[in-house]
């Protein structure tokens, strides 16, 4: 049973995993994020500086976790990209590291395959087929996906501007509520009124592409109601709540209908703003009612995090996929 070391760095969180057989054994998150709170977003220079600091003690902690030593490691799995350049540079260069000093494979690893392939971990191996909506502060895209360690991936629909996870984090900036802006507007609109401003749903009319998004118009309007509104105190929990129904009901809407026509049966949700509880309420009702099953995994794992990294290492281990060369390049923009 080979134990495989994952290792993420795409963003601001250090995660570490260590995943044998599809089992999540043990895992350690180091976070920058209080770091960037200022900024308003993430500085790349901040958040590789912090990797460095982190990686090494987060490998230890997780090894500590799972009971195990360096010598049980049989190959490392690490972020190769999409990801902030630098960032993804140093989890991969320590990756290398650790292949290089133990004698185990490295494989490179596609972000947005990890934020898939953690749910095995806590609900086994995937179906053959099915449609998966990644929605993460980077990416906000519909899916078709086969064996994650041999099929090719195919792109049903992306976001054409921005990602849902930005647009809760620009949305926050507006609302005055703390970065990172997702769970803030989450925390707080579970005491506003859903229904007190009806935002646009974006691209959902009969004449838009199905299964592409548009959320930078969305955030436009809610600065517009904001401005519209500007001499009254901005009742922040209604507009937050209402915000985040457009976000939802736009999400599950477009993720459905794949389902229904492309006839998969399984329709998988993954990615931060999976972590989202209107989100995750509203998928769980239309796919009960479209008779379709629903994979989520637990809000930390939808977050990134090293075991989906690892999860993935250890499809390609168990699938005897050919590992990556040691002079493998990190790529920011990688494309799935
Ligand atoms: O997957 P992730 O951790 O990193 C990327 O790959 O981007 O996603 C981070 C994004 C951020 O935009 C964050 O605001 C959003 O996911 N997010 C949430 C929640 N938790 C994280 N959005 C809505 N509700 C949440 N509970
Ligand atoms: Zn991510």
């Amino acid at each position: 049973m080979p134990v495989v070391l994952g290792i993420e760095t795409s963003c601001d969180e250090t995660g570490v995993g260590i995943v044998a057989d599809g089992i999540l054994l043990g895992d350690a998150l180091a976070t920058s994020m209080d770091e960037h709170a200022r900024f308003g977003g993430v500085v790349p220079e901040i958040a590789a500086r912090a990797h460095l600091h982190a990686v090494t003690p987060m490998v230890r902690h997780a090894l500590d976790r799972a009971g195990i030593s360096y010598g049980d490691i049989d190959a490392v799995a690490a972020t190769a990209g999409p990801g902030l350049a630098t960032a993804v540079q140093v989890g991969l260069a320590a990756g290398k590291a650790y292949a290089l000093a133990l004698g185990v494979p490295l494989y490179g690893v596609h972000h947005l395959a990890g934020h898939a392939a953690v749910d095995t971990l806590e609900h086994g191996p995937l179906p053959d087929r099915c449609v998966a909506l990644i929605v993460s502060g980077g990416h906000t895209s519909l899916l078709l996906l086969g064996d994650l360690a041999r099929d090719p991936v195919i792109h049903l629909g992306d976001t054409v501007d921005d990602a849902a996870g930005e647009a809760f984090d620009k949305v926050a900036r507006l609302l005055g509520l703390p970065y990172p802006g997702g769970p803030a507007i989450d925390r707080i609109a579970q005491n506003g009124n859903p229904d007190a401003i009806t935002f646009p749903r974006p691209m959902t009319s009969p004449h838009d592409p199905p299964y592409q998004f548009s959320f930078s118009g969305l955030k436009t309007a809610v600065a517009r109601w904001i401005e519209k509104h500007g001499d009254q105190p901005v009742p922040v929990a209604d507009v937050a709540a209402s915000f985040q129904e457009a976000v939802a009901d736009t999400l599950t809407q477009k993720a459905i209908a794949a389902c229904r026509d492309h006839h998969a049966d399984t329709l998988l949700l993954v990615g931060g703003v999976a972590a989202n509880i209107r989100v995750r309420h509203l998928a769980e009702q239309r796919a009960a009612t479209a008779g379709v099953r629903l994979r989520v995994p637990s809000p930390r794992l939808c977050t990134d995090n090293g075991a989906m990294i690892a999860a993935v290492g250890d499809l390609l281990v168990r699938a005897n996929v050919a590992p990556d060369r040691l002079d493998l390049s990190a790529d920011p923009s990688a494309v799935l």
